[in-house]
């Protein structure tokens, strides 16, 4: 059996997909970028964006992946009628997937400190106070998150490593719907929270005079890392799709729950912030660590043993979606060391785990000990965020577009969109017109009006 069946041949692309979308993207990063940009104009910016550039995207990098059925740099070579230098694109996947890697790890961590603190009972009776200053001490603390963030790329490393994915495929298939089901629920209990209606405002009531052009941006970037979009991680995943799965549709069905995970997450996160004294919407990354706990306390504060067990099954599920995401950014650089210089899986992914374990030690610290290293006024962090978000994938998106759109021949799109002809497509002439005219216009424009703002 090659590598490709055995990475996710069997898996089906809706699950990988999924697998790889749905994560702290959307639990962690969808509330605390509608925190920071105003709540509900923001939502709205970013369903559109959705709809129309970050969907359509990923079923170009699914056509592109699958076309190609090997890695991202042949897949970009094998449709470039000619122009080689296309196959350059293969290049970033592993720069982009060594720089997302090293940061989302770090919050990977902070949900295994979280799922270890719900199992050893640590959030009973606490105040939003004391969750606060847990936080602070916990994430500044030089030591323990690194402890957590070794311990999690040494999980993605080991899945990524061994290859064999019907681990991941049955945990994934019971993983999904328990997290969305879990979703619910505390959807529900957010709701019976004094200010509840506040919060529900706040997200869903929409005050465009709060918009600007980097809420745009901001809106498209979390729209593109939510799908894992715009740096080819679902190019290489497509690498290993079947040639009968249909992927307009499946495209759409994974950015709807996508889409829906996330509202869920607003859902549950604003109430609570507007219940909890002592918070505020745009509190930053640490919204969901300090929220969350404290939510279980309050709904459940009459029942200690549903409260403990809700907070740790939460938590480790929190875990496992950030993990299914994790191993996707892996794959994306460690398949190219694999399939094009012949590395060995296990000897590629363990040298690209290490360098993302140094990067994300620098990553972790500016949290703390390193908080006042800052580059163009970004710590760390931030600045990976800012470089994977808001320049590679708009950028990285912008140039798939370029390449589906006008380099490769339209007939190869249709026959690979169409399964050879043996699918209806009824939206392709759409999905064609969004690739070739509308995405790179929006995002060059959106761009372009940023760095204006940049040099001002
Ligand atoms: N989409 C993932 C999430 O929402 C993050 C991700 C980004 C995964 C880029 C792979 C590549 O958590």
């Amino acid at each position: 059996m090659n590598d490709q069946n055995n990475f996710a041949g069997k898996i089906g692309a809706i699950l990988a997909t999924a697998g790889s979308a749905v994560g702290l993207g959307n639990i962690w990063r969808f509330p605390t970028e509608a925190g920071a940009n105003g709540g509900a104009a923001f939502l709205l910016i970013y369903i559109s964006f959705m709809l129309l550039l970050a969907t359509p995207i990923m079923i170009a990098e699914f056509t592109i992946g699958r076309h190609g059925q090997s890695d991202v740099m042949h897949a970009f070579e094998s449709m470039s009628n000619g122009k080689k230098d296309w196959r350059y694109m293969g290049y970033l996947p592993v720069i982009a997937g060594i720089l997302v890697l090293s940061y989302y790890a770090v919050v990977a961590g902070w949900t295994l400190e979280y799922a270890f603190r719900a199992g050893i009972n640590d959030f009973i009776g606490k105040t939003q106070e004391e969750f606060t200053q847990d936080f602070i001490a916990f994430s500044s603390n030089p030591l323990k998150p690194l402890t957590w963030l070794f311990l999690i790329l040494a999980l993605t490393f080991g899945i990524v490593a061994l290859g064999v994915q019907k681990g991941i495929e049955r945990g994934a298939k019971i993983m999904m719907p328990t997290l969305f089901v879990f979703l619910a629920i505390l959807a529900i209990c957010s709701l019976t929270l004094p200010n509840a209606s506040l919060g529900l405002n706040f997200l869903f009531k929409p005050d465009f005079s709060k918009v600007n052009s980097s809420t745009i941006l901001s809106a498209m970037g979390q729209s593109f890392f939510t799908l894992s979009v715009g740096i080819c991680c679902l190019c290489t995943y497509a690498c290993y799709f079947r040639k009968d799965v249909n992927l307009i549709k499946d495209g759409f069905k994974v950015a709807a729950i996508d889409t829906l995970v996330a509202i869920m997450s607003g859902v549950i996160i604003f109430p609570a912030v507007y219940s909890i004294p002592g918070l505020s919407p745009d509190a930053g990354p640490s919204l969901v660590f300090i929220t969350l706990p404290n939510v279980f306390q309050e709904v459940f504060s009459g029942l200690p043993v549903i409260a403990y067990l809700f907070s740790l099954m939460f938590y480790l599920l929190l875990v496992m979606a950030a993990l299914t995401s994790s191993i996707s950014m892996l794959e994306m650089s460690a398949a190219y060391f694999h399939k094009e210089k012949g590395m060995s899986r296990p000897k590629a992914a363990l040298i690209m785990s290490l360098i993302c374990l140094v990067l994300g030690a620098a990553c972790s610290l500016s949290f703390g000990i390193w908080q006042d290293i800052t580059i163009f006024g970004m710590g760390f962090f931030d600045l990976f965020d800012f470089l994977v978000a808001k320049l590679l994938m708009p950028i990285g998106g912008l140039l798939i577009c370029i390449y589906l759109g006008w380099i490769v021949d339209n007939k190869d799109v249709y026959d690979e969109l169409t399964n050879n002809g043996t699918i209806a497509q009824p939206l392709y002439p759409y999905f064609r017109f969004i690739i070739r005219y509308f995405a790179p216009i929006c995002i060059a424009m959106i761009f372009i009006t940023e760095i204006g703002l940049l040099k001002i």
